[in-house]
């Protein structure tokens, strides 16, 4: 059921595309509007957000039977997926790296952090605030998932396997936003407050994946972002150890390392669903790759830039800690993960979907020479998440080669 919800629809459905990730989605903050049925309506949701562009919204596009699906994968979750969850004892807890505000030593401790972050670049603030922003809106991201059909966390309480992990997901990822909110903070380099408005922004304006309550779109979704946060991180760690901040360094290695063990879990869960239901999990798999795999704070807003996420993976692109390669690299790694190459018995639609999906990599690749061209006609953009300064985009005067149609 398509339903149109208070905004106008700036894809048509029919219109797959696919954008690499540092152009996502450039566009003319001009071209958003707010439709209301009322007008009252409309001023109020003026005073609350900025004008926001999401797709018609399609919901519950699972077949119902299949809830069946998941009520009988119970137990092979608890067995399987509960496993990569960590005993909350054996966590890390951000205060692990983090000046003790109980010690003595508390301030020549920030002042040490200080002297650390002094010799990172602009550009790498840019791209830790953002990844922050992004952990740091994490009730959308729960939220989300109990929207799923057929795994939902129905009371807060509920002792489903599925509702479960959802949970201890949520409170394992809590500490991804915490840790480096506080780092970023005592580093003194950014604008807090520009940070904080850009976190409660986010959270109000939520997210728009096309996942339809679907949670075979769902955790293809989750598959997939989980490995970009991983290797999006590994980059960055890598990238502040060059400059000097091996603590930095090693906070983003540790948070990575946990969303490679979500991955690993997410992953699990589409394989199974692979073996269960091979046709029904490829057209889910070519449907989320045809709208593309927007990362979940594409709708970002400071306050002030409309194209905020642009900028923002456009710096991100250019220093090489999330790139159109990466998500090409991510697709290849999933469909050799989950053998789609290999897969046989399906329908007409179910073949021409694996197609798809097993050329897409390909098809990026041949784009990603075109987004390093563009990467390379560098414009400066101020941030206000770092007092204005000016730093490096990439994405030059592209402004009518927005989206690559394929
Ligand atoms: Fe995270
Ligand atoms: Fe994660």
């Amino acid at each position: 059921m398509a339903v149109r919800l208070n905004a106008i629809n700036f894809q048509s459905p029919r219109c797959h595309s696919f954008a690499l990730p540092a152009i996502a989605s450039l566009r003319s903050p001009k071209a958003s509007t707010l439709h209301s049925g009322s007008k009252d309506v409309e001023t109020v949701k003026k005073t609350f957000s900025p004008p926001r562009r999401i797709h018609v919204q399609v919901t519950h596009s699972m077949a119902p039977q299949k809830i069946e699906i998941f009520k009988a994968m119970e137990d092979w979750a608890e067995n399987s997926i509960l496993v990569h969850l960590k005993p909350i004892e054996k966590c890390w807890q951000p205060q692990d790296f983090l000046p003790d505000p109980a010690s003595e030593e508390f301030h020549d401790q920030v002042k040490e952090l200080r002297e650390r972050t002094k010799e990172i670049p602009d550009d790498y603030f840019v791209v830790l605030v953002g990844d922050m922003i992004t952990e740091e809106a994490l009730p959308t991201y729960q939220t989300w998932i109990n929207s799923f059909d057929g795994v939902r966390d129905e009371t807060g309480a509920s002792t489903t396997s599925w509702a479960n992990w959802t949970r201890a997901w949520t409170a394992e990822e809590n500490r991804h936003g915490d840790l480096l909110n506080k780092y970023l903070y005592l580093s003194g380099r950014v604008n807090m407050n520009q940070i904080e408005k850009s976190i409660q922004y986010l959270i109000g304006l939520g997210m728009d994946l096309r996942t339809e309550n679907n949670p075979y779109l769902g955790f293809i979704y989750t598959s997939f972002r989980e490995r970009a946060a991983f290797i999006s991180l590994g980059n960055t760690a890598k990238l502040v150890r060059e400059h000097g901040d091996f603590k930095l360094a090693q906070i983003c290695s540790t948070i990575a390392a946990d969303e490679k063990r979500h991955e690993t879990a997410y992953t699990k869960i589409v394989e199974k669903l692979f073996e269960i239901d091979p046709d029904g999990t490829v057209l889910a798999f070519a449907d989320m790759m045809k709208k593309k795999i927007s990362m979940p704070a594409h709708l970002m807003y400071d306050g002030h830039d409309e194209n905020l996420f642009d900028h923002f993976s456009a710096v991100a692109q250019r220093l090489g800690v999330y790139t159109a390669k990466d998500y090409a690299d991510i697709l290849e790694h999933l469909v050799k993960r989950w053998k789609v190459e290999k897969l046989t018995g399906l329908s007409a639609e179910g073949q021409k979907a694996r197609d798809y999906v097993c050329g897409l990599p390909l098809k990026i690749r041949r784009l990603e020479k075109r987004a390093q061209t563009w990467s390379k006609q560098a414009a400066r953009i101020p941030f206000s998440w770092i007092y204005d300064r000016e730093v490096h985009h990439g994405i030059g005067q592209i402004d009518n080669k927005k989206e690559i149609v394929f």
